[in-house]
Formats: structure tokens, C-alpha cells, sequence
């Protein structure tokens, strides 16, 4: 009886202590990325098969040193958006008024897990299965809730590692794959001042460039660290072989609007398949917008930049969502571009996405995945 009450104290005891971290966040000032829920789920791979999905509170991992991630960098990331969303909409579109509990909606959660397998794929790693990505991201969600209420929404980073801890290089036998969340607001706060890049490489022809494999984001940091101290946000990359068409940016992909049309490179095994990007294009064609996916090259840009024809750029991307662009630079010359406002072709697009993400308006598109 005694122990009973000791283990019923202790529970109480440790559900106060959550409930007291999450009272103790700034939710109007989130650094992206620095703060993390409650839980996190792990899932081991060992022996040629998964393991259970395990949620337990986030925390350090006890690893060895010579895990292979760490020496030879198979490593594969996601990055994800969930939403609290107000209740049902109607049938007219307009969310039932006041009525019912807010949801918790995934962003497109099919579309992740498909473009994680490929990067999985790639880096020679074991595919991971709808059921148990999806159903890693539910057990994650359902539990903590509470904080993509508080926050408005939550990023989730879903990613598997190798954790052999033999030298030899070869491909990993073990791996976790693990997903934990953070409630974040926006990764840039204001339009973005871009470099074009012309020395340095993010991606090149059958390499990792369309994967979202780790070690495409340790490339990236030495020339973005350069621009940044140059006074640029972040940069644009461009081919490998010649640097003079445009690839993505930094983070995100990039759209151009250009004599009305919107165009933006189209994809490649150099250029990471942006799922917002690809709403972006559905959602302009639905609008009867002209949109080119095709080479775009640096000379075209800037000419254009300089005769005013493109009218707008903006980066899109999980993290990003859709970020204006105020300016490029290239060879030392700065274009400056109109200023973004509600009538601009991204700030439209913003304001229909948010609206399905937000469940304030009918998911025709059935992107949104609904954890209960
Ligand atoms: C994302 O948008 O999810 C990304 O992965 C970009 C960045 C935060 C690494």
C-alpha cells in the first residue's frame, strides 16, 4: 500500500515538474530550434529490422564514440510543421465558431516520409515505413500537444542515424531513428538579403544534393558564415560545373516571379525537393498562374533584376514557410527588389497555406493530418 502511494506521489510529483517547464517558456520570443517539448520517440534498427517506437522524455543519448554517423556521416534529416488548428471547418469554409477543442494538424506528413526514404535511400540506410514514421510523429504529437497550442505550432525534426561502432567503412548494420519537436515561430523575421554564390559548391551531378543528408548542411556553413559576415543573410546556390545557373538557397528553395510567371529551377539530383515549394507551385496552378519549373540562369536573373521584370523573389521552405527576398548581390552588385506586400504572389500564397495549416479553411488539397 505504502509503495503504491510512493509511485502515485512520484507521477504527480513528475507530471507537476512537466507542466512547470512549459509554464516557464517565452512562447512570443522562441529561438528556432533552442527549446524542446517533453518527449522525444526513439526506434532502433538492429539485425535487419525495426524495433518498438519508443517515447520517452528527451534527453541525452548514451552513445559510443566511434559510432559511425559521427566518423562517415550517414546521417538523414526531416524537418516538419504541425499546427494547432481551430476546430472542424464547416462546409462553407469557415471554421465552426468557437465550438469544440483546437487540433493538432500535420503538415503533409506523406510527402516527409517519402522524401526522407529517398535521402534514406541514397546514403544507403534502411527504409523506414509510412506506419512507423507516421506513427512515430502521432505518439510525439498526442503527448506533447499541448506545447503546439501554447506556441501556435511546432517543428519536428524526424532522423535516423547510423550507430555501428565498428571503423571499417561500410554500410552501418544498426541505426536509430528518433523525432523530437520544437515550438518555434519564424526562422527569419525579416526580407532576406541574398548573395549569389560563385565559388564555392553546395551540390554536385549524382552526389547527396537533392538528399537531406547532414553532411549537405556542414558544406553549406563555411561560405554562408562568410556571406553572413559580409552582411548577407544567406546565399543562393548555383551548378557546381559552371556557377552560373541558380539552384536553391540556403535553407529553403527559391522562387522568381518574372513578367508575371512564376519560375523557379526545376528539380534536379542537386536541388533538395522542397515540400513547400511544391504546395507553392499547386497552389499558383490551381490560380491559373503560368508556372515555369525549368533552368534558370544567373545572367537571366540579374537582367532581369535590372530591368525590373522580375518583380519578386522569396524563399520557401519547412523552417522558412515563405520569406520575401529584398535584395541579391551578384559579382559585388546589389539588385534591390520592390517591397513585399499583401498583393504580391507570395504573400497570397502565404495567407492560403495558413489558413489550411490554421484549420480556417476547407483542406481541399488533403494535406493536413489530423492526430487526435
Ligand atoms: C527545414 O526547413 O526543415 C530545414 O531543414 C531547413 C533548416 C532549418 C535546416
Amino acid at each position: 500500500m505504502k509503495t503504491k502511494k510512493t509511485s502515485k506521489t512520484k507521477k504527480t510529483a513528475k507530471k507537476a515538474a512537466a507542466k512547470k517547464r512549459i509554464d516557464t517558456i517565452d512562447f512570443a520570443n522562441l529561438q528556432f530550434g533552442k527549446i524542446h517539448t517533453d518527449h522525444m520517440v526513439v526506434v532502433r534498427y538492429a539485425a535487419g529490422k525495426w524495433g518498438k517506437t519508443q517515447l520517452v522524455p528527451y534527453g541525452p543519448l548514451e552513445l559510443m564514440p566511434s559510432i559511425s554517423a559521427l566518423h562517415y556521416g550517414q546521417a538523414v534529416f526531416e524537418g516538419m510543421k504541425v499546427f494547432s488548428a481551430e476546430a472542424i471547418p464547416s462546409a462553407n469554409g469557415k471554421a465552426a465558431a468557437g465550438k469544440g477543442k483546437r487540433r493538432t494538424l500535420v503538415y503533409r506528413p506523406l510527402a516527409h516520409v517519402a522524401r526522407f526514404n529517398r535521402s534514406l535511400e541514397r546514403l544507403a540506410m534502411p527504409q523506414v515505413s509510412k506506419e512507423l514514421f507516421v506513427g512515430a510523429v502521432e505518439k510525439l504529437v498526442a503527448k506533447d500537444a499541448e506545447w503546439a497550442h501554447r506556441a501556435g505550432q511546432l517543428y519536428l525534426r524526424p532522423f535516423m542515424f547510423s550507430v555501428d561502432t565498428a571503423l571499417g567503412v561500410k554500410v552501418a548494420d544498426e541505426y536509430l531513428f528518433m523525432v523530437f519537436a520544437c515550438p518555434v515561430g519564424p526562422y527569419y523575421s525579416k526580407p532576406l538579403n541574398l548573395k549569389i554564390e560563385t565559388e564555392y559548391s553546395r551540390s554536385a551531378p549524382g552526389g547527396v544534393g537533392f538528399s537531406k543528408a547532414a553532411g549537405n548542411y556542414a558544406a553549406s556553413m563555411l561560405p554562408t558564415k562568410l556571406a553572413q559576415q559580409a552582411g548577407f543573410d544567406q546565399l543562393i546556390w548555383t551548378d557546381a560545373a559552371t556557377h552560373s545557373y541558380v539552384e536553391e538557397s540556403g535553407t529553403m528553395n527559391i522562387l522568381f516571379v518574372i513578367d508575371g510567371k512564376l519560375v523557379t529551377p526545376n528539380l534536379s539530383n542537386t536541388i533538395l525537393a522542397g515540400i513547400t515549394r511544391d504546395s507553392i507551385i499547386a497552389i499558383a496552378k490551381e490560380w491559373n498562374i503560368p508556372v515555369e519549373e525549368r533552368k534558370v540562369a544567373v545572367a537571366e536573373l540579374v537582367e532581369g533584376l535590372a530591368k525590373g521584370t522580375v518583380t519578386e523573389v522569396f524563399g520557401a521552405g519547412t523552417a522558412a514557410t515563405i520569406i520575401a527576398v529584398e535584395s541579391i548581390t551578384h559579382d559585388g552588385k546589389k539588385y534591390p527588389l520592390p517591397k513585399a506586400d499583401e498583393k504580391s504572389l507570395s504573400a497570397k500564397i502565404y495567407a492560403e497555406l495558413e489558413a489550411i495549416k490554421r484549420g480556417k479553411k476547407a483542406d481541399a488539397r488533403g494535406w493536413m493530418h489530423q492526430v487526435n
